[in-house]
């Protein structure tokens, strides 16, 4: 077994909420055990540029309640390329590294698991941070508890302008191949329709709930569009405006303040448990693996594995339920 002796740390992709507590625990937690630690600024990029510093207990001080990331992040292309990760490898080595933490979400596991096959006296572990929520192997990934609870504090604020205006409005939220935002926030919201990139749109089904919707007295409503639904919530508002006159309806995007915020109780322990589990993963020998929360437990997955089921799965139950509820 490779006797771990000097790790590094990094972000990389999408920030989310509750990276802060992991860096600090992965930090905290290596020292902890006699090893050194590196903390590697913007992502892969900072292999590459060799930009990394010496960090110690007091580096991460006060930060748990940061959103983003102080080590910031990146998406790096050139790290895709065998002279990406020579130059990444030799700064490694250069440094006395022998084990890294990688916080991110598929696209960064991807390009740690690429690395580690063709370095494998470099030990990777993987963290899934995302507000995606859509790797397998954790029920939850870093940064989708607060993302979802912002999302849901906007559209409660919406909500009050809808009502006063008997407005419909379309809200879009993020996540490209991902539903999980959207359903979680629809439920917590109540919203009269979630659509999901892992759901085709039927826009007539759609027309008919918002008429059975005014029908029923309802005086606004809400239809929320994740950012991967194939016609996109401006589009579909431009549909439903033509076949619906009693509404007057708005489209609001919300963007990036979705990944911003200080994490939630539930992101910074995540976090912190997290972090810890890919130190301890390391000292014991581990590599090629992603550390998750599954049933409250901390679970090894193969990164592979991670990878290749790594789609969010739609629950059904719950957008059933959502749909019953919502009536
Ligand atoms: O992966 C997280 C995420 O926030 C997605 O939900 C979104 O599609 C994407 O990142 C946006 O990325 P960027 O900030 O690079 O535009």
């Amino acid at each position: 077994m490779q006797k771990i002796s000097k790790i590094a740390v990094l972000t990389s992709g999408g920030d989310a909420p509750g990276m802060n507590p992991c860096i600090r625990a992965v930090v905290r937690t290596a020292i902890y055990n006699g090893l050194h630690v590196a903390g590697v600024r913007q992502g892969y990029q900072g292999l590459i540029d060799n930009n990394m510093y010496d960090m110690d207990p007091r580096s991460v001080s006060n930060i748990l309640n940061l959103g983003g990331t102080i080590l910031k992040t990146a998406r790096c292309l050139p790290f895709r390329t065998e002279e990406g990760m020579e130059t990444a490898y030799q700064n490694l080595k250069a440094n006395g590294i022998d084990g890294l933490v990688v916080i991110g979400g598929d696209g960064t596991f991807t390009g740690a698991l690429r690395f580690s096959k063709k370095y494998p006296d470099i030990a990777v572990i993987g963290v899934p941070g995302t507000i995606d929520n859509d790797l397998y192997g954790s029920t939850y990934t870093l940064g989708f508890d607060t993302a979802t609870n912002t999302v849901i504090e906007a559209i409660d604020k919406i909500r009050d302008t809808a009502d006063a205006h008997d407005r419909l409005f379309f809200i879009e939220v993020m996540g490209r191949d991902s539903g999980a935002i959207a359903l979680r926030a629809g439920i917590s919201c109540g919203a009269e329709a979630i659509l999901l990139p892992e759901r085709d749109t039927a826009i007539d089904t759609l027309i008919e709930n918002l008429k059975a919707g005014q029908y029923n007295k309802k005086s606004s409503s809400i239809v929320i569009v994740a950012e991967g639904d194939k016609r996109g919530a401006y589009d579909l508002a431009e549909a439903v405006r033509k076949q619906i006159k009693f509404y007057d309806i708005k489209v609001t995007i919300l963007g990036h303040l979705q990944r911003g915020g200080s994490p939630s109780a539930f992101d910074r322990i995540l976090g912190s448990r997290l972090g810890f589990a890919a130190v301890n993963a390391l000292i014991k020998g581990e590599t090629q693996k992603m550390v998750g929360l599954e049933a409250n437990h901390i679970k090894l997955t193969d990164l592979e594995e991670a990878l290749t089921q790594h789609q969010f799965k739609l629950e059904d139950d719950l957008m059933q339920m959502a749909d019953i509820l919502s009536i």
